[in-house]
């Protein structure tokens, strides 16, 4: 555990206001934690890797008026609550908190495995539930805050053999909508933000599953070539998403070219689902 940073001036930090982003050491975190610095906020930073966390506080620190960095795996539900309490404890307040910490995997439901489920579930959505949770008294008592939950394109529309990775995403899409409903009459803005491809460490570090070592080559290639592609959003472009949707109070947004495919299929969602092959 990396030592608490007290609040270098401490009557600016506690004036400022204070955003705590998950998956924060790299990608969208990262870039999202950039743009918020600049705009003056305090940062709390969490991801697992210390050294990576520590490198991209180091960073932020000339920037911001106060950078907290606690290495934390989001699915254990006892490190996100010390991450809250730490945070409170050094801030007094969190404005904004940002479920970003999300991980990849690839292939045919026949071909993953109930470990590679759980993985993927523990930090895609319990990840997210275990923030909310251990901050809702917080927001609750101040009546007041933004929840972002970053989704994907494919938790709003079907993608073809990643049906483990769109369960998570569609599990957020349902908590995000539904918690909306309760928060809002309560003052708390809850907002899904819904990236498409993005050009971020993501999928050099997501896990393919196939029949055999060749399938799984072929789709690291197919993912490796969509990165190469025109359709693909920088984690700026994330980054810019999530600070307008706090600003504008927003309930959603959908990042980049896959609005107009999440678009179609929400309007036509079986012709989608006969183009993409579900012709039985
Ligand atoms: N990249 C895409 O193409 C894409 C498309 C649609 C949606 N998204 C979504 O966008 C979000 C950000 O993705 P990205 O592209 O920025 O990913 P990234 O570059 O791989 O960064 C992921 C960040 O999450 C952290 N992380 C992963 N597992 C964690 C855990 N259990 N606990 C705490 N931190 C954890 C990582 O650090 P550590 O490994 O050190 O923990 C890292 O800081 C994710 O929710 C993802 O599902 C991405």
């Amino acid at each position: 555990m990396l030592p608490v940073r007290k609040a270098k001036n401490k009557q600016l930090t506690t004036m400022s206001s204070t955003v705590l982003i998950t998956g924060a050491s790299q990608g969208c975190g990262r870039a999202t934690a950039l743009l918020f610095a600049k705009k003056g906020y305090n940062l709390v930073l969490a991801a697992r890797n210390e050294t990576r966390l520590e490198a991209t506080a180091k960073e932020l620190r000339s920037i911001s008026n106060s950078v907290l960095a606690i290495p934390t795996d989001v699915g254990d539900a006892k490190q996100v609550e010390r991450l809250a309490e730490k945070a409170l404890g050094c801030y007094e307040k969190i404005d904004v908190l940002i479920n970003n910490a999300g991980i990849c995997l690839t292939g045919r439901i026949e071909d993953t495995s109930l470990e590679d489920w759980q993985q993927l579930m523990n930090t895609n959505f319990w990840g997210y539930l275990h923030t909310i949770k251990a901050l809702m008294p917080h927001f609750l008592e101040r009546k007041t805050g933004s929840i972002v939950n970053v989704g994907s394109f494919g938790g709003k529309m079907p993608l073809p053999e990643m049906t483990a990775y769109c369960a998570s995403k569609y599990a957020v899409t349902g908590l995000t909508e539904t918690m909306r409903l309760e928060l809002t009459p309560k003052g708390i803005h809850v907002c899904a933000v819904h990236p498409a491809v993005i050009n971020s460490n993501f999928l050099e570090r997501a896990q393919f599953r196939g029949v055999d070592d060749a399938e799984v080559e072929s789709r690291r290639e197919q993912m490796n070539s969509l990165l190469k592609s025109g359709w693909v959003s920088q984690p700026e472009d994330i980054a810019k998403a999530i600070w307008d949707a706090v600003q504008k109070k927003k309930s959603e947004v959908v990042v980049g070219p896959c609005f107009l495919a999440t678009e179609a299929y929400r309007l036509f969602p079986g012709f989608l689902q006969f183009i993409m092959g579900a012709r039985s």
